[in-house]
């Protein structure tokens, strides 16, 4: 059997909840949770196997990445200069 994904399709990161990859980007993008275990509570539930923590947090990642990607500000924490100099001071 062939397993075909069409480009922009959503896709089931979390079996226990029924959750897409979509509905994990739209609410990190909207809400900003800072962990796996808040983007569960923005999307009405909890973890359950946890198996899908690490994908969500993927996700998370790409988020923050292509956000900063488009147009970080240096006054961005995810900025590499102001990390360093924040490690720094
Ligand atoms: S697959 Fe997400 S909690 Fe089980």
């Amino acid at each position: 059997m062939v397993h075909v994904r069409l480009r922009g399709a959503p896709m089931i990161v979390c079996s226990c909840n029924v959750l897409t990859d979509h509905a994990i980007r739209k609410a990190v993008e909207t809400r900003a949770p800072r962990t796996a275990g808040q983007v569960y509570g923005c999307l009405g539930c909890s973890a359950q196997c946890g198996r899908c923590a690490q994908t969500i947090r993927q996700i998370m990642d790409d988020a923050v990445a292509g956000a900063c990607a488009k147009g970080c500000a240096a006054a961005c924490h995810h900025h590499p200069h102001t990390a360093a100099a924040e490690a720094a001071a």
